[in-house]
């Protein structure tokens, strides 16, 4: 019987997927740690493994699992994995790309919208009972309406945020590496050098993988580029930001404010973020709707169905 480990709780629907085959499921329960299972003889048979971006797979994890075919990362991001060392063990890793984008592009909405209009700030106070009626200078936000968005990657994800932002009238930069004529045509995007993207935007949203390229991307000498009055939107992965600087530079007023979802140590979040109000922070929910993670686990089973069955993944990630 092929034998296939979930390190936690997801979503029903791809676990159903995997039972109907007739495959023993395995699911890690709330203390379930890969790091410290690694070395237990337990893993040696199992033939597919389900991780969260949470689980960090390296070489001696990998090691452990003789018989693995596949590690199916359920997100979009598979920085926690070892891909080229699984490569050479003739293990696919694929991820669950696609699905997630609309999620991850309306959080991000969420959050320059709940940055700029001081969502959560207004809710405190009205919390607090401190409104006493209206008044001219109450909790003045900043506009987002013709202001200038700067897309760092744009890819999936970083598009479809431009796409909404037509709605705002929004101007539309972005940098990356490659040129995408077709999302130009479609929203009026230009592509710019990441120096000319910090000076000129308004509202600056990451959506690039985290690399050895891209971690802290976002340091002081660039947190420095932007404009007193601009946002700093993440909703990628908490490395590409020097938190440090960033933390610095929210409490200096350097920058205006910032909308995260990742943080450079998570789950630990730099203390002095929780104090300051002109951040809002969220526990790294970009793809979490029901309707999202009830797919992502359905991708993830039919990855691993799909390796163990045919000798070939859906959406591998690793050559
Ligand atoms: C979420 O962060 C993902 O990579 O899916
Ligand atoms: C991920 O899906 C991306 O390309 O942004």
């Amino acid at each position: 019987m092929k034998t296939v480990l979930i390190t936690k709780q997801i979503p029903q629907a791809g676990i159903d997927l995997l039972s109907e085959k007739g495959y023993q499921v395995i699911v890690g329960d709330e203390d379930f740690s890969l790091a410290e299972t690694s070395s237990i003889s337990g893993l040696k048979n199992i033939d597919a493994l389900i991780t969260l971006l949470s689980d960090p797979v390296d070489k001696k994890m990998i090691d452990s699992t003789p018989n693995l075919k596949i590690i199916a990362n359920y997100a979009v991001g598979y920085n926690n994995i070892d891909i080229d060392y699984a490569a050479s063990k003739g293990i696919f890793v694929t991820n669950t790309p696609d699905v997630l984008t609309n999620a991850t592009a309306d959080l991000t909405w969420a959050l320059i919208l709940a940055v700029s209009k001081r969502i959560v700030e207004s809710d405190q106070f009205m919390r607090n009972r401190l409104f006493t009626g209206w008044q001219p200078m109450l909790m003045l936000g900043g506009d987002v309406t013709g202001k200038t968005l700067g897309i760092i990657g744009a890819g999936r994800i970083g598009q479809a945020v431009a796409r909404r932002a037509k709605g705002f009238e929004m101007n539309i930069l972005y940098s990356g590496r490659s040129r995408k004529e077709k999302f130009e045509k479609e929203t009026g995007a230009k592509k710019v050098t990441l120096e000319e993207l910090l000076k000129q935007s308004d509202f600056i949203s990451l959506h690039c993988p985290l690399t050895p390229e891209t971690r802290h991307l976002i340091n002081r000498n660039n947190i420095s580029l932007m404009k007193k009055s601009a946002y700093l939107i993440n909703t990628s992965r908490g490395p590409v930001v020097e938190e440090e600087a960033l933390t610095m530079a929210l409490k200096e007023k350097n920058i205006t404010g910032a909308g995260l979802d990742v943080y450079e140590f998570e789950p630990e979040v730099n203390e002095e973020l929780y104090k300051l109000n002109n951040v809002v922070l969220l526990p790294h929910v970009g793809s979490g709707t029901h309707e999202t993670r009830a797919e992502m686990s359905r991708i993830a089973a039919r990855n691993v169905i799909s390796v163990l069955e045919t000798g070939q993944p859906l959406h591998q990630v690793n050559r």
